[in-house]
């Protein structure tokens, strides 16, 4: 990624927001998705209704709106077991931290991203009259250039101490090395530390029209300056993880987020044939 606020994160954004005006009931209850795009967006977002209404675009906001919730469930079951920390990774304009109901006691929050979009998100926040709880952190990282520990052990996070992780959206756009690097750190942690991140299948592994979409999705985002470079199978990556030392792994592909997540809905919305999301815990 260049020196710039991503664009990628940006369109994510909008998608959640999207979910809160088009979808009932939201998968994910975020009321501050609205707030932190600003009001112009979500106006040209409602004016755009017709565009958001088209296949790709519900499949695409409902995998994102899944990943989400996935994470916060596990981090609330993180929580009752006693996890006080949580790192969102690659944050971009996550609103996790501004509707956390955890007291700062209770949950500490790093939201570490690349600085340049660190940057625009704190100025996004400020023209929304977002303030920054006290419970949360900023970290600046660049993952491919700098290393993650020091960054989070200088920014208070206490490495004894078993932590959640989220990372979502970013393991793509990674080199492998960058991925794998990360994914040994969290292993490494206290026991009882996780992490919930979604990846891409290399496209030669799906069948026709699903690789037709993804190569459409990976032309918009290369064309964006964010390319993907990173693919796992999920066996090769289940391999990967249990090597680093995690023990329980749980992967869902498209059929199972359906079936947990948009089953028993009445619009339609669900996910398409792309992207999986694992939840792994050493
Ligand atoms: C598609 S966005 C996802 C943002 C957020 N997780 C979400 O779901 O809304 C990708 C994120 O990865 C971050 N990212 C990409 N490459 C990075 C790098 N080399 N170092 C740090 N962050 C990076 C971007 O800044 C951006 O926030």
């Amino acid at each position: 990624m260049k020196d710039r606020p991503s664009l990628t994160a940006w369109r994510v954004a909008l998608s959640r927001a999207a979910h809160q005006i088009f979808d009932r009931p939201p998968v994910l209850e975020d009321p501050v998705a609205l707030a932190i795009v600003g009001e112009r967006a979500v106006a040209q977002i409602r004016a755009a209704a017709l565009r958001y209404s088209l296949r790709p675009a519900r499949y695409l906001r409902a995998f994102l709106v899944a990943r989400s919730r996935i994470a916060e469930e596990a981090l609330a079951e993180a929580v009752r077991r006693g996890v006080r920390q949580y790192v969102v990774l690659g944050a971009g304009l996550d609103t996790f931290a501004y509707r956390n109901r955890y007291s700062a006691s209770q949950l500490r929050v790093f939201e570490v991203d690349h600085p340049a979009t660190q940057a625009w998100k704190r100025r996004q926040l400020a023209a929304a009259a977002l303030a920054p709880p006290e419970s949360l952190t900023f970290v600046s990282v660049n993952f491919e250039s700098e290393t993650l520990p020091e960054r989070l052990a200088s920014a208070g996070f206490r490495g004894g101490e078993a932590a959640f992780f989220s990372w979502l959206g970013v393991t793509m756009y990674l080199t492998r090395s960058a991925v794998l690097g990360t994914l040994g750190y969290v292993a490494g942690l206290p026991a009882g530390s996780g992490i919930v991140f979604d990846y891409a299948v290399p496209p030669a592994t799906l069948g026709l029209a699903r690789r037709a979409a993804m190569r459409t999705v990976m032309r918009r985002v290369a064309a964006a300056g964010e390319p993907w470079k990173t693919f796992f199978a999920p066996r090769e990556l289940a391999l990967e993880l249990q090597a680093r030392g995690f023990r329980q792994l749980e992967d869902l592909g498209p059929e199972e987020l359906n079936a947990r997540f948009f089953s028993d809905r009445t619009d339609g919305l669900r996910v398409g044939g792309l992207g999986r999301v694992m939840s792994a815990r050493s």
